[in-house]
């Protein structure tokens, strides 16, 4: 079994990302294009589900934070007030020698290609995808890819408050994709130049920010803890002041251990209230709060848990890979969380009898307005079962001839690889007392 911290993991992971079809290489028929990928039929399943798993927690769950679907594309004026486009830049190196270029801090410098240590000065390069909004070029029609999906959650801010009522402490929680122009996009999924973040602006009076940093930290941590990321493979790190980003007054990171090392899985900041001042002062719309109880207008404090949603998928598979032996066999098995399984049960006729087909139909007409099912008659049982713990399904329901006669089915599960028989009416009930407990 690869342990966490080895290449072998990765690659075991990336072929069975590849292979099984949660994860491609972009526009592979023509080559590729480097560093973008597509989530495939396993994939997008997956995705959603650790999307649905962080809003069930971030906002359905809780009376103090509404949602936001803002928009991509946005103008220069809202980047020059959130500082991006001065600061929002990484340095950038040629080597001297083969001409590839890197990102300065990430190579100890030495050329990972040839090996040189001999570069260029490094030189700020500015992160944002830059395109042109409408059909006429010039400088009013420049529109930026949002590198953060924060900035929308600040300039509705008013919208926001005034339509929904709500008062500090409040978050708004928003889903989405973000773009970076990174220099050196690597190692699989984990740092992509077309990505999905999950962020939670939470606004909170000044006096509260400290307490509600910490609160963000814990429980930020315990969701990727309760979904299944063992102790072990989770820390918490925080940034020395030096290191902090141009809007930050204090940051710590979620780690995980990748397979080349702890890195950053998750940011969680107290953003003070840099970014409302500063959308208050260029648009000339004061972004506040006034407090009834003490007549006071200020600018709330914003605690920020900043999430990558790609790069959570890709750390819950990483954590969730396992070998084990099976009658003498060696099994791949992924032991994901039932709630981020790209299936959470597959049916499995014995045969392909039409009469077994009938039944199995039925039986997938009880399941699946409830659960994500598939749906396998190809092989025999024992292969497939193979195939559903590749993917991580946590249940297969076997439908055999003895169904035809007694209405019961056998409930197979994925980490035991225990067999219990059912009656078709409690099936849903079973199948629900399995996947929750
Ligand atoms: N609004 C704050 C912010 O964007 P960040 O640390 O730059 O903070 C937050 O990004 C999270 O977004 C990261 O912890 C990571 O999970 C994800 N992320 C950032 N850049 C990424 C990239 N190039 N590819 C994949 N995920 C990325």
């Amino acid at each position: 079994m690869a342990t966490p911290e080895s290449d072998e993991l990765l690659d075991k992971v990336t072929n069975l990302a590849k292979r099984r079809g949660f994860i491609f290489p972009s526009a592979e028929i023509y080559g590729g294009f480097r560093s973008t990928y597509d989530y495939g039929p396993l994939g997008v399943n997956m995705l959603r589900n650790v999307k649905q798993a962080w809003w069930t927690a971030m906002v359905q769950m809780r009376d103090d934070v509404v949602g936001l679907d803002a928009a991509i594309l946005g103008p220069p004026a809202v980047w020059a007030a959130s500082g991006h486009l001065e600061t929002f830049t990484d340095p950038l190196v040629d080597c001297k020698k083969c001409r590839e270029r890197w990102r300065e801090d990430k190579i100890d410098g030495v050329c990972p290609n040839c090996g040189s240590t001999e570069f260029t000065e490094a030189r700020a390069f500015n992160l944002m995808f830059k395109t042109q909004a409408g059909p006429v070029e010039g400088e009013g029609a420049t529109a930026y890819l949002r590198p953060e999906t924060a900035q929308g959650m600040f300039t509705n801010f008013a919208n926001v408050l005034s339509t929904t009522r709500r008062k500090p402490p409040f978050g708004i929680a928003q889903i989405g994709k973000s773009f970076r122009n990174e220099i050196t996009p690597q190692n699989f999924v984990f740092r992509t130049r077309e990505f999905e973040q999950m962020e939670m602006e939470f606004f909170v009076p000044p006096a509260e920010a400290d307490a509600w940093y910490r609160y963000w930290i814990d429980t930020r941590y315990a969701w990727y803890r309760g979904l299944g990321i063992p102790e072990d493979r989770l820390r918490l790190h925080e940034h020395a002041k030096e290191d902090l980003s141009h809007y930050s007054r204090g940051t710590t990171d979620v780690e995980f251990l990748y397979p080349w090392g702890w890195d950053e899985l998750e940011g969680i900041a107290n953003r003070g209230d840099y970014d409302l001042t500063q959308h208050s002062n260029a648009s000339g719309v004061r972004l506040e709060y006034f407090d009834q109880s003490t007549n006071e207008h200020y600018i709330p404090y914003v605690i920020e848990p900043a999430a990558g949603a790609t790069r959570a998928m890709m750390a819950f598979l990483l954590a969730a890979y396992d070998e084990d032996v099976i009658e003498g066999d060696t099994r791949v098995v992924l032991r994901l969380d039932p709630r981020l399984a790209p299936y959470q049960v597959a049916v499995l006729p014995l045969s392909k009898k039409p009469e077994l087909d009938v039944l199995s139909r039925e039986v997938l007409a009880l399941l699946r307005p409830s659960y994500m099912c598939d749906y396998d008659v190809t092989q025999s049982i024992g292969r497939r079962y193979r195939r559903q713990d590749e993917v991580g399904t946590p249940l297969c329901v076997t439908v055999d001839f003895d169904s035809l006669e007694d209405r019961a089915v056998t409930i197979r599960d994925r980490d035991t690889t225990a067999q219990e028989r059912v009656p078709l009416d409690g099936l849903l009930d079973a199948v629900r007392a399995r996947l929750t407990r």
